[in-house]
Order: structure tokens, then sequence, then C-alpha cells
């Protein structure tokens, strides 16, 4: 078997970039490893920049998008018992937008396969070779059957778990383990204000979402180490009533529970993304704690260079755009680690901190509330920076 472009993982940035390519008249094969139901059902992100709503529409999987996501002009800082919004539209002319990142999922799957593309779920055994040749090719199993795939180009795009990161040679990783964890749940009960909410609280951290009109998306701060079997239904509603609580009287609806799950907090940055024809993009090359909701927006910007770098290779015979691929990616990369580190260092308790910390991170939110340079610098970065190869912040 032969394409020109094989993609390890149909998460975000594999689907992405396969329907990108093909829009192109580029080939590809995706390899996944789960079934299609449990991609598409996995809970995950929710907030999509301003730039990665316009590369889904590029991509062709507006529609939905479009008349089912959330449009927000601004989110909500909250602290000391008091809600302070920070305006996007305002200061940035930009907005984000709130859909479920497995339904982002479940449109570009549906686009790839009434394309006619090649996506194959259930694959085990995925192994890589000869990628420091021009003929690299990948191997599975697929329904009991051994299959061997040649292409021009192999795409990690296999997630932080996935096999693809292990096979650069001099890989250097850049860490940091963040002391707690967030408990996530999904609760059929209709959000109980209009944008998020970010709080700080004494207990901890408490991040107030939403997937629709009827479904709430929250999650709260928990230890490290945590097991779910400590948090019954009823202690997580008693937490995020307390730390979602202000003087003015703010209510959070209940409902039941969709949905449950706790992910540990981490920092990580590969480098390089790519060694001969493997390119990496997203969490199989970087992840970030979810506090400034960047990682599946990261993903998308990595695939975004990855699909023009290809694009000017098929075309062009270019290799100075894949050749520079690393360099552009990180970038932004880092700009984002930095912002999700800021974010999440401001909102959340550190059990390893004292009183001094505190305050610091309360100064620091009421700077941000207060200040119009220090608001648009959130704003600027949580709305998603620009594209452009060489962009400045300027
Ligand atoms: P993935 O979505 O992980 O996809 C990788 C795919 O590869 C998977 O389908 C996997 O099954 C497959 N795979 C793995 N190994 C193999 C193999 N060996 N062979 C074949 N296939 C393989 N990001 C945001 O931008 N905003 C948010 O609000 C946000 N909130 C989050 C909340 C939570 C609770 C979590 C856990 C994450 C959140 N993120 C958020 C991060 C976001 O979900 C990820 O950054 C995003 O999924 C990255 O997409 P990806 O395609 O790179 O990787
Ligand atoms: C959601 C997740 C995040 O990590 C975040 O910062 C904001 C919203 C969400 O799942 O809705």
């Amino acid at each position: 078997m032969r394409t020109q472009v094989a993609v390890i993982g149909a998460g975000p940035a594999g689907l992405l970039l396969s329907q990108l390519l093909h829009l192109q008249g580029i080939d590809s094969v995706i390899l996944e490893r789960r079934d299609r139901d449990y991609v598409e059902h996995r809970v995950r992100a929710g907030v999509l920049e301003h730039g990665t709503v316009e590369t889904l529409r590029e991509a062709g999987v507006g529609n939905r998008l479009d008349s089912e996501g959330l449009r927000h002009e601004g989110t909500e800082l909250r602290f000391a018992r008091a809600a302070h919004r920070i305006d996007f539209a305002e200061l940035t002319g930009r907005t984000i937008t709130v859909y479920g990142q497995q339904e982002v999922v479940k449109d570009l799957i549906a686009a790839r396969l009434d394309a006619g593309g090649d996506l194959r779920f259930e694959v085990t055994a995925v192994a890589l070779h000869d990628l420091d040749t021009d003929r690299p090719r990948v191997t599975f199993d697929h329904q009991g059957e051994p299959g061997a795939l040649e292409a021009d180009f192999v795409i990690g795009a296999d997630g932080f778990h996935g096999v693809s990161r292990r096979q650069v040679p001099g890989l250097r990783v850049y860490e940091r383990a963040y002391p707690f964890s967030w408990l996530g749940i999904l609760s059929e009960a209709p959000p109980s204000s209009q944008e998020l909410i970010y709080a700080r609280h004494a207990n901890g951290f408490a991040l107030h979402s939403m997937r629709s009109p009827t479904v709430t998306r929250m999650y709260l701060q928990v230890p490290l180490s945590e097991d779910i079997a400590a948090w019954p239904d009823e202690r997580i509603w008693s937490e995020l009533h307390t730390r979602l609580a202000t003087d003015d009287g703010f209510a959070l609806t209940e409902g039941p529970l969709l949905d449950k799950g706790i992910t540990p907090m981490r920092s990580f940055v590969a480098t390089p993304m790519q060694h001969g024809r493997l390119l990496l993009a997203g969490d199989a090359a970087h992840i970030v704690p979810p506090t400034g909701a960047k990682g599946m927006n990261l993903a998308i910007a990595d695939v975004r260079l990855l699909s023009h770098a290809l694009a000017g290779y098929y075309t062009e015979r270019r290799e100075d755009l894949l050749a520079d691929y690393t360099d552009f990616a990180l970038k932004r990369v880092w700009r984002a680690t930095h912002f999700s580190w800021w974010m999440t260092t401001m909102l959340h308790t550190d059990p390893h901190d004292d009183a001094f910390s505190e305050q610091l991170a309360l100064a620091q939110l009421d700077y941000v509330t207060t200040s119009r340079a220090m608001s648009t610098s959130l704003a600027e970065n949580y709305t998603g920076l620009p594209y452009e190869r060489g962009w400045s912040y300027r």
C-alpha cells in the first residue's frame, strides 16, 4: 500500500491535516488505534481560538460549528468573592468559540469519509521504519492482518502517549509537572453564566464552562494523585458552590452528571519536532496545562504550518518550509506554554506555597483585571496569536 502522507492518530491534529491535504490534492491515510465511537466521545477541550475557527471553516467543517458553537466576546476572572470581566472583543477585536473537541472530531471524520478518505480505526502495533530515507514505511496490524504503508512523509499526530516521538534521535525534553490535577465534569444543567468563569479560591481553582444551552462543563483543582472515588457527586457540587460563590449571590444550577474524570497537569515540550521524513504535530510533541485552553489550538496551529509546508513540497519541491517547521511551531508553543503556566500559577493554590505566594497571585489578579495593558495581554493570548510566518508582537 502506498500514499503520499501517512498520518498516525485520528485526533484533531491528524484528522485536520488529512482534510487540509485532501483540499490541496494530496493523498493521505490515517491509522488510529482506538475505535470510531471512542474517539468521537472522548470529552476534552472546548475553547476554540479565533483562528482555529477560521481554519476549521477553511477546511470545510464550519457548518455545524457556526450553527451550534457558542461565540463568546469575553470571559470572567473571579477571586475574593467578586467577578471581573475581560472583554476580548473590545480589547483585541477577536472572540473565542465554545464547541466540544469531540464535535470537531466528529465533523472531521464525517468530512474525511464523505470525501472517500482512507481512515482506519483499531489499528495496533504501529511501527515506523526508514524515516531518514525518502521512502519511509509504517507497519501495523488491522483486523487481525499485518499491513504495511509506504509514504513520502509520516506525520506523528498520535498524542502524548503515542509511538512517534520516540523515533526522534537526540530529542530534548523540557518538562514541568504541576502539583495538582483537574477533576472535570459534564452536567445536564443549563450554564449558570453566559461566559466562562475562571475562579481562584483558598480551596483551589474552579472553572465554569459549557457545551450548549443545556449542558455545563466544569472543573475543580484536586490533589495530584486523587482517586475519583473520593469525589461523590454531592462533594463535587458542594465544592463548586463554595469556590464559585460571590458576595452578590451567584447561583450555580445543578444537574445530573454525564461524565466525570481526573487529568494531571503538566507542561511538556519536545524538540526537534521532526526527524528525516517524520514530522510531529500536537500533543505528540507538546502539552500544556489546560488553564489557558491552548492544547487543541496548538495542535491545529501545527497542522496549518505542516499543511502549508507539504503543499510547498508537492507543488514546487520546496524543502525550506519543511526544514524550519520546528522553529516556527516552537515559537508559538513556547508562548502558549508561558501563558498556560502564568494562568495556572495565578489561579491555582499550590500545596507547597506559602502565604507570600497567595498574596502575589491576588496582586496579579487585581492588576490583570484593572489594567488595560494586562487585560489586553491576557485577551490576545487567550483569543490566539496570528499565524503568519515571522509574526511579531508589534
Ligand atoms: P490527541 O487528541 O491525543 O489524538 C491522538 C490520537 O492518536 C488519539 O486518537 C490516539 O488514540 C491516537 N494514538 C495514540 N497512539 C497511537 C498509536 N500508537 N497508533 C495509532 N494511533 C495512536 N485544549 C484546548 O485547546 N482547549 C481546552 O479547553 C482544553 N481542555 C482540555 C481538557 C482536558 C480534560 C484535557 C485532557 C485536554 C484538554 N485540552 C484542551 C487539550 C486537548 O484535548 C489536546 O491538546 C488535543 O487533544 C491534542 O490533539 P492531538 O490530535 O494532538 O492529540
Ligand atoms: C474548557 C477547558 C479548558 O481547559 C479551559 O481553559 C476552558 C474551557 C472546556 O472544556 O470547556
